[in-house]
């Protein structure tokens, strides 16, 4: 096994919050859906897509590694929001934690003299910075639209 017993453990428990994003990101979709927010319903949905792929490229590792993958409990997302915004934070809440989760790993990996396992995260530091962005961007065009104007989010992203 390539990998330390610890360092693998870490990395099941992120299989699960990967899938957990996925699960809540396609809730949070949903939500959009019912508000006739369709555009940035649809830009969940790819993101729930990307989130069960992070997933996929953390059990490939653990494979090609030769360690056991053992995924956990996922609990259920939550599918009521009392608002557009509240939606946005909760998703750009979870990609700051996520960061958190990530740079964990990483400092695990370097404790481990793993470099093998650094090598392979590095994508992940670099993909959060954008993930973090993406939700910044949406809650902060979200706050200047305000609710009452919430589909102007949708005229924002038909011009990205
Ligand atoms: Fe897999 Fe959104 O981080």
């Amino acid at each position: 096994m390539l990998i330390s017993k610890e360092l693998a453990s870490a990395i099941n428990d992120e299989i699960g919050r990967e899938l957990f994003a996925s699960h809540q990101y396609i809730s949070i979709a949903c939500y959009l859906d019912d508000h006739a927010l369709k555009i940035v319903a649809k830009l969940f949905l790819k993101q729930a897509e990307e989130e069960r792929a992070h997933a996929m490229k953390f059990v490939d590792y653990l494979t090609d590694v030769d360690a056991k993958v053992l995924i956990p409990a996922i609990d259920a997302p939550r599918a009521e929001f009392n608002s557009v915004e509240e939606a946005f934070q909760l998703a750009l809440d979870w990609e700051l934690k996520v960061t958190g989760y990530i740079n964990d790993l990483m400092r695990l990996a370097i404790d481990m003299n793993d470099y093998m396992a650094q090598d392979f995260l590095r994508w992940f530091v670099t993909e959060q910075r954008e993930e973090v962005h993406t939700m910044d961007n949406l809650l902060k065009v979200c706050q200047q639209a305000g609710e009452r104007n919430i589909i102007m989010v949708e005229a924002y992203l038909a011009h990205q």
